[in-house]
Formats: structure tokens, C-alpha cells, sequence
């Protein structure tokens, strides 16, 4: 059976320089040891799909970096904006990756949507961004659907992170699962690994390439786990395969 298999890489919060630390970590650094980790795993040809704050403030140079690197390892890669990131920088910048809000191979249709709201943490789908998502929905209704953004649409169990969830969720909810086939949405800003059924609907989580946030916290707080990436592999029959990888052996002082 024909899998299109592909790779998660989410809250890279780079900054103008490569040497330049979030949270004391070298957040190109990690990056880099995550895409090494990705190619040690075999999975160096697969498409990444970049789910939000590549840059830790929205910063050109951020965005210059990714597209450097990217594009100098020959990778495919499709993205959407997250809340520290600033969309119309990221289309000016990103020259060898154009955003491609809809990716589509024989089975399967990938939406990358923008739940971002200029200023704001907390995330919510804007109506040109619903009404595109109908259209796209419409014009594939014999295709397994996933569907990527950068917020969550579902409560995780911290107090803090759960006032970002997606505002408007019940109405995506309802459009995405008026369609029949949309197999899972997949997420990031959240820092940390969850699963949930969200009312029939599978959402995966994913872990950020640098720091992460301690689950189940009322306020904002630091997990000790290093760095990870999701794999993600899309089978022709609509089933879905995915699961997070750590770097255990990353260490931020090496
Ligand atoms: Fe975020």
C-alpha cells in the first residue's frame, strides 16, 4: 500500500543569529540536531511540515536561517505561521519555500492553516481562513484530509496553554467533521507530546525541536525533556501511523 510519510517539526523559535539562545537553549542548534536525528532515522527525504513559531519574535533573519538551511539539504517542506511568527515576513522571506496552504498527492489532501491572531497567544480561525477551509473541504471529498495549525483545538490539562486553545473550535469542529475522511489534525505550541479524540476527530500534539512545558501546569513552567520531532505515515486506506521521537542524548552545553 502507498505511504506518504512525512515529518513534524514544530516551535523552532529561532532568532537573528545562529548563536542566539530562547530560554537558554541555542535554538539552531537544536534544530540542526534534530535534523540530523531525522536523517540518522532514515526519513531525510520525506517532506517536513513546519507547524508554527519558526521564529521566537517574528524576526526576518529567523526565517533566512530556516530557508537557508532547508534549501541547502535539498528538503521539501511545507509551513504555516504560529504566534510569534509574522506572516507576511514569513512570504517575503522563505523564497524557496512559498506557503502552500493545500498540499495534495493521490489520497491525500494536507491543509496547513494559519490560527493565528496578530498580537494575541491564543489562537482562533478567522472567517477568510473558514471559508477557505470549506472551499479546500469541498473540493476533496473522496480524499483522506490532514489537517495541520499551530494552536489547539482541544484543552490539554494546563490551565495557561488551555487559554490559547482555538477559540472558535466548535465551529471547525463541525466543518471538519461535516467532510467524513479528515483523518487528523496535528498541532504544535503546546511543547510537549498529547493525543486526544476530539469528538471523533484523532489531534496529535507535537513536541518543540527545543524547550518544552511541563504538562498538567496551572501556570507556565519548564519540562526538563529535550528536544523531539514528530513522524507521521499517511497510508492510501485513510490510516495514519505517527509518533513523537526524543533526542535523550541531546545536550544543550555540547
Ligand atoms: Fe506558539
Amino acid at each position: 500500500m502507498a505511504v506518504l510519510k512525512l515529518t513534524q517539526m514544530t516551535d523552532l523559535h529561532l532568532g537573528p543569529t545562529p548563536d542566539f539562545k530562547c530560554r537558554s537553549l541555542e535554538t539552531f542548534k537544536s534544530l540542526q540536531t534534530v535534523l540530523d536525528t531525522i536523517s540518522a532515522d532514515g526519513r531525510s527525504d520525506y517532506r517536513l511540515l513546519l507547524t508554527g513559531d519558526i521564529a521566537s519574535d517574528g524576526q526576518p533573519e529567523a526565517y533566512q536561517l530556516v530557508d537557508q538551511l532547508l534549501s541547502s539539504k535539498g528538503k521539501q517542506m511545507l509551513w504555516l505561521p504560529g504566534n510569534h511568527d509574522r506572516m507576511d515576513l514569513m512570504q517575503q522571506t522563505l523564497k524557496n519555500f512559498p506557503y502552500i496552504p493545500l498540499y495534495e498527492t493521490e489520497h491525500w489532501a494536507i491543509l496547513m492553516l494559519n490560527s493565528s491572531i496578530a498580537d494575541q497567544p491564543g489562537g482562533a480561525m478567522s472567517n477568510s481562513e473558514m471559508q477557505q477551509l470549506e472551499k479546500h473541504l469541498s473540493n476533496f471529498p473522496h480524499k483522506n484530509i490532514l489537517v495541520a495549525m499551530h494552536h489547539s483545538p482541544v484543552e490539554v490539562g494546563s490551565d495557561w496553554v488551555d487559554q490559547h486553545r482555538i477559540a472558535n473550535h466548535r465551529q471547525l469542529h463541525q466543518l471538519l467533521a461535516s467532510h467524513g475522511k479528515v483523518r487528523a489534525v496535528i498541532n504544535g505550541h503546546i511543547h510537549q507530546s498529547h493525543e486526544a479524540d476530539w469528538d471523533g476527530i484523532p489531534v496529535y500534539a507535537t513536541p518543540s525541536t527545543c524547550f518544552q512545558f511541563k504538562p498538567n501546569s496551572v501556570d507556565f513552567a519548564l519540562d526538563d525533556l529535550p528536544p523531539a520531532y514528530r513522524w507521521i505515515d499517511l497510508y492510501s486506506d485513510g490510516k495514519i501511523d505517527t509518533g513523537v521521537k526524543y533526542l535523550h542524548a541531546f545536550s544543550a552545553n555540547k
